[in-house]
């Protein structure tokens, strides 16, 4: 008997990590389907894998996020795993209302919908994987970038309560929240950046957090130092930090 295809989407895969897993994935031979606002950046990628990449251009803070997500779907054939990569992290230095709403417009609005979605699609069809790239940045708040620390929060705790939900519904359903520390791609940016990773090396130790169905996984593994330090700095500590 043949073993069908894997499917893959990863929202938000036209540069950075997303793209690098896109990729990685093409190259085991799933079919994978690849979002993003850039349309020449998608047909250039699905131009290197043109049977194994199906491609969907869109906002995911506009309307019809789901409407596209169904046409992925359908043009892969099916959906086994879920990846939204997509997120904007840029510094809102003067608390620029303008970068905060859209920062919450992709990081929170557009993922929630997106998730929310695909939980229930991987609910009906009683197996899926669902992947998020959240941050170390979650863990606490911070002045540099707040609404994107606060966005951050959601979507891992979000994800903690759907990893709970799958677990009592006792479905074939896999919970994965990466929390990368620093990735060199354009969004790591600053003079206070560390143990940052290569693309390739993130997105090759995210695959593996996914096919072992972990739970909550840092981008290298040593960022779990730093998740836990985080937590217990007092208050008067971490205002010194940033
Ligand atoms: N790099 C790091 O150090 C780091 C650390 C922690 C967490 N992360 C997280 O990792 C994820 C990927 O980031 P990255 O480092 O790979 O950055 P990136 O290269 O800037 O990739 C971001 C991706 O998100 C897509 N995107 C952004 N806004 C969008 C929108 N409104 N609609 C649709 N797609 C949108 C972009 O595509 P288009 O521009 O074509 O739309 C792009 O493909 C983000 O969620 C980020 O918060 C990164």
């Amino acid at each position: 008997m043949q073993i069908p295809t894997k499917k893959v989407i990863v929202i938000g895969a036209t540069s950075g990590i997303g793209r690098k897993l896109a990729e990685l994935y093409a190259e085991k031979g799933y079919m994978v389907g690849i979002t993003g606002r850039r349309k020449d950046l998608l047909d250039e990628i699905q131009k290197h894998y043109p049977s194994l990449i199906e491609t969907e251009c869109f906002d995911v803070t506009e309307k019809k996020n789901i409407e596209h997500l169904v046409a992925l779907i359908k043009k892969l054939g099916g959906l086994d795993i879920l990846i939204y990569s997509s997120g904007i992290g840029e510094p809102s230095k003067e608390l620029n209302w303008q970068l905060d709403k859209l920062t919450v417009e992709t990081n929170v609005n557009g993922f929630v919908e997106v998730v929310n979605w695909s939980f229930n699609y991987f609910i009906k069809q009683n197996h899926g994987s669902l992947v998020v790239i959240s941050s170390i940045a979650s863990h606490r708040g911070n002045s540099w970038a707040p609404a994107y620390s606060a966005s951050k929060a959601f979507q891992s705790n979000y994800f903690e309560g759907l990893h709970m939900k799958a677990g009592r519904m006792k479905k074939n359903i896999s919970v994965t929240c990466i929390e990368p520390g620093f990735v060199d791609t354009k969004m790591a940016k600053g003079n206070k950046i560390f143990w940052t990773v290569p693309v390739l090396k993130a997105a090759k130790q995210i695959i593996d957090a996914i096919e072992k169905k972990k739970k909550r996984v840092y981008i290298s593994k040593r960022w779990w130092l730093i998740a836990k330090l985080i937590k217990l700095f007092p208050y008067w500590f971490l205002k010194k930090l940033g």
